[in-house]
Order: structure tokens, then C-alpha cells, then sequence
């Protein structure tokens, strides 16, 4: 499935919680893998249901993102229920399930060790749009 990123705003890629959640990560992947340089990418993923499509956070399933550390912020939920995460060992089974529910929890993972997967998000009220916005900042070793 193609995605397409709307880019970031100026105010909120040069904020003050933009560069906390990036020195969050580099300060908790940098003690967990020291002397590495980072390559860090961030994206920000609105998923939104209006009725007519099922509103999946992760239309690949469950999958891993193909880097070393994976930071994922709820920014925002709006009419929505579902969107629940789970976390799979290398052999696919579930070890941890966990709802993103208000602005700023926060997932750390380790993408080199487990995989991950969200479930499907739907309305509460079907007359109302339902949205799921979440920034995920990737960290790869820089070799
Ligand atoms: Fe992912």
C-alpha cells in the first residue's frame, strides 16, 4: 500500500516536543546501544474511518519496520475505538498487548527482536469521522 506523508509543519518539527521525544530516544537506544550513530527518520501516520473503509494502523499486519529502535507517540485520538498494539517474539506469538490512548504514551521497541502490529480502528459515534494520529521515529545504526 502506498502512503503518502504530509510533511512536517515548521513549528511542530523544530518544537520543544518534538526534540524531547528525540532525545528520549536517543538518550534510552544510546544506553541500550552504545557508540552507535543514528540514522533517524520520523513519520507521522493519520488513519481516519468514515464508514465506507476499515481503518487499519497497519495494513501490512504484523510486521517489523526494518530498523534497530522504533519510538511510537499517540498524538491523538478522535472518536476512536480499537488501535490496539501487540507486541510478537521472532516466532510471530503475541508477548504484550497495549492500547496508545492518550497524547504522548509512548511505545519504545526493539526492532531487531520482536515484531509488531496494530488492530483495526473503528467509530464510536458512526456519524463522526474517526481519526488515530501517532508519530513514529525510527532509529537505525548508522554503520
Ligand atoms: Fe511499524
Amino acid at each position: 500500500m502506498a502512503r503518502h506523508y504530509e510533511p512536517f509543519e515548521d513549528q511542530i518539527l523544530r518544537g520543544r516536543t518534538m526534540d524531547s521525544l528525540l532525545t528520549l530516544g536517543c538518550d534510552i537506544f544510546g544506553r541500550l546501544a552504545p557508540y552507535s550513530g543514528w540514522h533517524i527518520e520520523a513519520h507521522q501516520f493519520r488513519i481516519e474511518v468514515n464508514g465506507e473503509e476499515v481503518g487499519l494502523p497497519t495494513p501490512e499486519g504484523v510486521h517489523r519496520d526494518g530498523v534497530t529502535f522504533v519510538l511510537m507517540a499517540m498524538i491523538g485520538r478522535s472518536n476512536a475505538i480499537g488501535g490496539e498494539s501487540t507486541v510478537f517474539n521472532l516466532d510471530k506469538q503475541p508477548v504484550e498487548k497495549f492500547s496508545l490512548t492518550d497524547p504522548l504514551d509512548v511505545a519504545l521497541v526493539n526492532d531487531e527482536r520482536v515484531y509488531h502490529g496494530v488492530t483495526p480502528i473503528e467509530q464510536v459515534d458512526p456519524a463522526v469521522p474517526a481519526s488515530r494520529d501517532v508519530l513514529v521515529i525510527t532509529y537505525r545504526h548508522k554503520p
